[in-house]
């Protein structure tokens, strides 16, 4: 008994070592090294590797759309579930002898099979691209989690967070996603899903199948709003020293700090000649610049998309600086036209999805 509860108590970062970040493409030793993937909650001990049909098993799960994958997730997670929360079982269930019974290996196997005929390869996109070029739609969405999710025990949790990661490994051929935890920051939601994409159906796919999970069962839309990235409409008509500093790099070192803020303007705005337009965005420039080493920027075109005109991005190390840049910017000319500013202001922290799985699974 008391070597269950040991086990039972063992940090998450334990149990979620074998849901370390897949691709189609791992050689016999990666796998093996990260212990095989969902739905295995196995535990391998250093220097030890899983069987060959492990392997095989875990890698064609990556393959899987993520329709196969819910539903691999419901099959196992009943059968899982209500295994491992016998404590007896559960410290089973990290031991390196465990077998699942055959039935559900057969049970396993023609959904894999299944999964195969259906399932093209999964590549990831080209996320350099999706990040840095223009006609690429940003979508950003807040989700509270139900007060459910904090009643449901640690393994249970565990296996909806495996689905979560399916479902984000499945859609990273098309799409570049990025989380971000935003509770303790704001009380506004707890996680931040930031997708890029060069069609924004795909981008709604993934949130369809998210939502349809047992995980997405517990999200509760907070916010969600898309804009387009477009070539700089003002910088090339800028004088040469400020398109010179523009270009000098941000610091290197991370940048662990989130704050994304909507942004509408007034109907002024919009009536201004681009002439006009650009002396003010020469302003807002010059005052921004003494920020732009610290404070790295992303802009969203979102007029016509939103109730929004643009969606602002920003990372820091540094929020006292990112403070003094919104404190500079209220001052210029440019700033009185912000008809909407924030509602919401999104703070958060960025999070690899591996670091937000275990957040939440705490
Ligand atoms: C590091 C700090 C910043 C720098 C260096 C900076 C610089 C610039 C530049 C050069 C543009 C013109 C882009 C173009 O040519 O189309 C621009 C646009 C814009 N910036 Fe900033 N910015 C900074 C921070 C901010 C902040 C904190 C906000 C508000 C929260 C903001 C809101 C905007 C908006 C809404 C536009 C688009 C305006 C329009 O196209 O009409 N910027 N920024």
């Amino acid at each position: 008994m008391k070597s269950s509860i040991r086990m039972l108590k063992r940090p998450t970062s334990f149990v979620l070592a074998s849901f370390r970040p897949s691709t189609l493409k791992r050689s016999f030793s990666e796998v093996g090294s990260s212990g095989g993937a969902f739905p295995f909650a196995k535990i391998y001990s250093k220097g030890e590797r899983p069987t060959r049909s492990a392997v095989c098993i875990s890698s064609v799960l990556h393959s899987l759309r993520p329709c196969w994958m819910a539903l691999l997730s419901i099959l196992w997670g009943n059968f899982t579930l209500s295994w491992m929360c016998t404590p007896s079982k559960f410290c089973r269930v990290n031991t390196t002898s465990w077998q699942p019974p055959l039935s559900t290996l057969l049970r396993f196997a023609a959904l894999v099979l299944a999964g195969l005929v259906l399932a093209p390869v999964v590549e990831a996109a080209d996320r350099d691209k999706l990040l840095s070029e223009p006609g690429v739609y940003g979508t950003f969405a807040a989700f509270r989690l139900d007060t459910d999710w904090a009643k449901r025990d640690q393994a249970s949790r565990i296996v909806q967070l495996a689905v979560l990661k399916g479902v984000v490994e499945q859609h990273r051929e098309k799409l570049a996603i990025d989380v971000y935890l935003l509770r303790g920051l704001s009380d506004y939601a707890d996680l931040l899903f930031r997708v890029h994409a060069t069609e924004l159906r795909e981008t709604q796919q993934f949130f369809l199948d998210l939502q349809g999970t047992s995980f997405g069962k517990h999200l509760i839309s907070s916010t969600v709003f898309s804009g387009l990235t477009k070539k700089a409409n003002y910088v090339p008509g800028m004088p040469d020293n400020l398109k010179a500093e523009l270009k000098t790099p941000s610091e290197p070192g991370p940048r662990p700090y989130v704050i994304v803020i909507p942004i509408r303007k007034d109907a002024d705005w919009w009536s201004l000649s681009q002439e006009q337009r650009a002396a003010m965005m020469q302003e807002h420039t010059e005052a921004s610049l003494p920020y732009h080493k610290t404070v790295k920027r992303k802009l969203y075109h979102a007029t016509g998309l939103d109730d929004l005109d643009f969606i602002t991005y920003f990372e820091t190390s540094r929020l006292e600086d990112f403070q003094s840049l919104i404190l500079a910017l209220e001052k210029v000319k440019e700033y009185r036209h912000n008809r909407r500013f924030g509602h919401p202001t999104l703070l958060g922290t960025v999070r690899s999805l591996d670091e937000i799985i275990e957040v939440l699974a705490q």
